[in-house]
């Protein structure tokens, strides 16, 4: 199999997961992060300074972090390759008002459907562990970011050493499946994440990505005890 058919394979596997778990996302999400989410992602909408101009939320899902960019900004796009995400994130826009602000569309992040340099700021919340390419998804936010706009990364990080770290492991290995298999009825899904949290960078080495990739100005915010970590490039 090669690197692009390797890309589709994981692709296809990572929308199914969510299509089934979509019904249930946003309250695991809420009950998973002891209600915190929106705050961190309140605060990745901060570091990202989208007043005005045209805005990009990559891998939206539902559509939380679209929906707090349109509370500064109002013209947001929001790009997921699972419909059934995104379409819990359209009920949510329409029930808020917001839907002259908010445009969903399908698509592929490591693939973007838009031309270079066309937005002011791009984010993206817990949507690195799912992407098949880190390189080309920073690579494509990058592209598609005006010279000077931001790019904004929200997600959990590796587990630390110490009581912290042994804490978070316990609860992201222990708790979370038996959780997520008991509210949404699909333990796979919910023994991939901490799995895929395991695996992932640490906040230096994606840091060391991002600058690879060509940002400039790298840095990161750490929050929940270290277990969150937003970082922001400027193009
Ligand atoms: C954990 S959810 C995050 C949703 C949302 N950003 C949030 O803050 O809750 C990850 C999302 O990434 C999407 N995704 C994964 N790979 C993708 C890709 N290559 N292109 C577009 N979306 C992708 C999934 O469909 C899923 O909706």
């Amino acid at each position: 199999m090669d690197r692009q058919d390797s890309n589709k394979f994981k692709e296809r596997a990572i929308r199914e997961m969510f299509a089934r778990i979509a019904p249930y996302y946003d309250l695991i999400n809420c009950l998973m992060s002891w209600g915190q989410d929106s705050r961190w992602r309140r605060v990745a909408v901060k570091l990202a300074r989208p007043a005005r101009g045209r805005v990009l939320d990559v891998a939206t899902g539902t559509g939380d972090m679209a929906l707090e960019l349109a509370r500064y900004t109002d013209s947001v796009v929001g790009l997921d390759l699972c419909q059934e995400m995104m379409r819990r994130g359209q009920v949510k826009t329409e029930k808020k008002g917001m839907e002259k602000r908010v445009d969903f569309i399908m698509g592929d992040a490591l693939a973007l459907p838009f031309s270079d340099n066309s937005f002011d700021c791009a984010l993206n919340g817990f949507a690195l562990r799912n992407v098949a390419d880190i390189n080309l998804f920073l690579a494509e936010l990058r592209r598609v970011v005006k010279p000077g706009g931001r790019v904004v990364c929200l997600e959990l990080v590796r587990p630390a050493s110490g009581i912290i770290g042994a804490f978070y492991q316990f609860y992201l290995y222990k708790i979370v499946p038996v959780l997520g298999r008991w509210l949404s009825g699909d333990g796979k899904a919910y023994r991939y994440l901490p799995d895929s949290v395991g695996c992932f960078l640490s906040v230096i080495e994606f840091q060391k990505i991002m600058e690879e990739v060509g940002f400039r100005q790298v840095d990161h915010r750490s929050l929940n005890l270290g277990t969150i970590a937003v970082h922001v490039g400027v193009k």
